[in-house]
């Protein structure tokens, strides 16, 4: 069927009225990396409202030319995009406003009402918490005492996006999200996770959702164990000041890890709507069962560190003698887990979680693994039990879904054999799709909160886990385990699924 230019000009798609970013930590690797090549491809896609500008506020010394200067080398060296003579490109670098200061200074924000007033009165404003946590409650606090806070009317409303790590513990983000309350109301808050803007990590909701086929067979009565993989190949890179503080744990599951948990956990909401999804999610976090007992969480948890090793045929490191990382730091670079939802729905189905640096492949991936048939009835032609049908999602970086099932192989006998059906979202829909950041930097701008943190399922994430820091907190400081860079891990984390008769996957 051909599609139809009048009805696809009629097709509404929501978007952002007039609206100003402010951009604190603007001089910082988030914003070149990410922020500054994200509002280029909105732009590009004509995404961005006709009145939208850009401020940068930094303590690093540099003016608006600086600043826009800076937007163009991000734009080379992470958006693959010249922007000489490209009319975006500089359209947009003539919206680009720079203001230096002291984070922790007061005046700096007068001169941000100032200029906020001056550029876009009557604007939506959106602020981005690009800095370090240590500096978030500092800068909130301060637009609160500014009165940059609270929206003068619908159109000029006022919204916040503070980036991860958010607190590092039960305790510290509770005491955040009070001191964002002092300020903002929780709507105007966006707490950001950017697995949320990744097209694959949302269409997890699409596929369960707008799908008749699944959902019915989506629970322990079909469903044996499930599996969630986040493995990079990278290492601690230049961030040892953030992530010898961290670990796994912190960086990945608190976060990433149990966003994918849930929206794979959760009972279908009744509409697509920010509260609505994130309710069910929230339903789902709180039937995790505790992961320790009596301070104990050997038998849930197993954490290692990368020793030297080679990855990617490059001989790299191990995590102790990485720049900046102390030599005795027992800060855990992998961890498996496996976790019991107490739900109707999961009673009995564990979920087992890893995640590590320097492991042999960048793969993040979802493996459901479904029970076996109840009768072997090939088991005279067929010597070993048929292989249990899985459903892959592979979030990344070869997006897609693939169910293994068994055939028929070709021949006179009676012989199977797994075979596998892809969705490649490449093959499917062809072209590139949008980064995590593109996405819910808009979705900020429009006021859908669907994909961002809510305040209640940080605290509850952290509760899980930061019993598990106060029992490694309390173990021998020698006492970490260690694995080859460029392995899958230590053998010693196969026992914690192998004990319940599985085995990790081989990825
Ligand atoms: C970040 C972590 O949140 O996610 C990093 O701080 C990690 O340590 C990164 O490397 C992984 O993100 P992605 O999108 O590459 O899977």
């Amino acid at each position: 069927m051909q599609s139809n230019p009048l009805l696809d000009g009629l097709r509404i798609e929501p978007a952002p009225g007039p609206s100003l970013l402010v951009i604190f930590g603007a001089s910082g690797d988030l914003t070149r990396r990410k922020l500054l090549p994200a509002l280029y491809q909105l732009s590009r896609a004509h995404r961005l409202p006709p009145r939208f500008s850009v401020i940068g506020v930094a303590k690093t010394p540099m003016d608006d030319e600086a600043f826009r200067e800076q937007f163009r080398t991000s734009l080379r060296e992470f958006a693959e995009v010249d922007p000489a003579g490209d009319a975006v490109a500089e359209s947009l670098a003539g919206h680009l406003r720079y203001l230096t200061g002291d984070l922790d200074d007061q005046a700096l924000y007068q001169r941000l009402a100032a200029t906020i007033e001056e550029i876009a009165p009557g604007s939506g404003v959106l602020f981005y918490l690009a800095v370090p946590p240590s500096l978030a409650p500092s800068v909130a606090g301060h637009l609160g005492r500014v009165h940059l806070t609270r929206a003068e009317n619908p159109s000029a409303w006022r919204r916040v996006i503070v980036e991860k790590p958010f607190g590092s513990d039960f305790e510290s983000a509770r005491q955040l999200n009070q001191l964002l309350h002092e300020h903002f109301d929780e709507p105007q808050i966006f707490r950001i996770d950017h697995y949320l803007g990744k097209e694959t990590v949302q269409n997890l909701m699409v596929f369960r959702f707008a799908n008749g086929m699944f959902e019915p067979i989506w629970d322990r009565r079909y469903i044996d164990h499930v599996q969630i993989t986040a493995a990079e190949t990278v290492g601690v890179e230049q961030r040892a000041g953030y992530y010898d503080t961290a670990g796994a744990l912190r960086d990945m599951v608190q976060n990433h890890l149990m966003q994918l948990l849930t929206l794979i956990a959760m009972e279908p909401p009744v509409t697509f709507s920010a509260d609505s999804v994130r309710d069910r999610k929230m339903d789902a976090l709180l039937s995790i069962q505790p992961i320790c007992t009596d301070g104990d969480c050997s038998r849930s948890v197993f954490r290692a560190q990368y020793a030297a090793g080679w990855v990617d045929g490059r001989e790299v490191p191990g995590y102790r003698t990485e720049p900046q990382v102390n030599r005795g730091s027992t800060t855990e670079t992998f961890v498996a887990m496996r976790l019991q939802l107490d739900s109707w729905r999961w009673a009995g189905v564990p979920f087992y979680l890893r995640t590590g640096k320097r492991l042999p492949k960048r793969v993040t991936e979802i493996a459901i693994q479904f029970k076996r048939p109840p009768l072997q009835i090939f088991k005279q032609v067929h010597a070993s039990p048929v292989a249990p049908n899985l459903l892959i999602i592979n979030v990344q970086p070869d997006e897609g879904i693939s169910l293994r099932f068994e055939a028929k192989l070709p021949g006179m006998r009676m012989q199977l054999a797994p075979v596998m059906m892809n969705f490649r979202y490449g093959q499917a829909f062809g072209g590139a799709v949008p980064e995590a950041y593109e996405t819910l930097l808009l979705d900020a701008l429009i006021g859908d909160s669907t994909l961002f943190a809510r305040h209640d399922f940080v605290e509850a994430s952290w509760a899980l886990v930061s019993p598990i820091h106060e029992a490694w907190r309390a173990e021998a400081a020698a006492a970490i385990p260690t694995y080859e860079a460029g392995e899958w891990g230590p053998r010693a984390a196969d026992t914690l699924i192998s004990a319940d008769g599985y085995r990790w996957r081989t990825l």
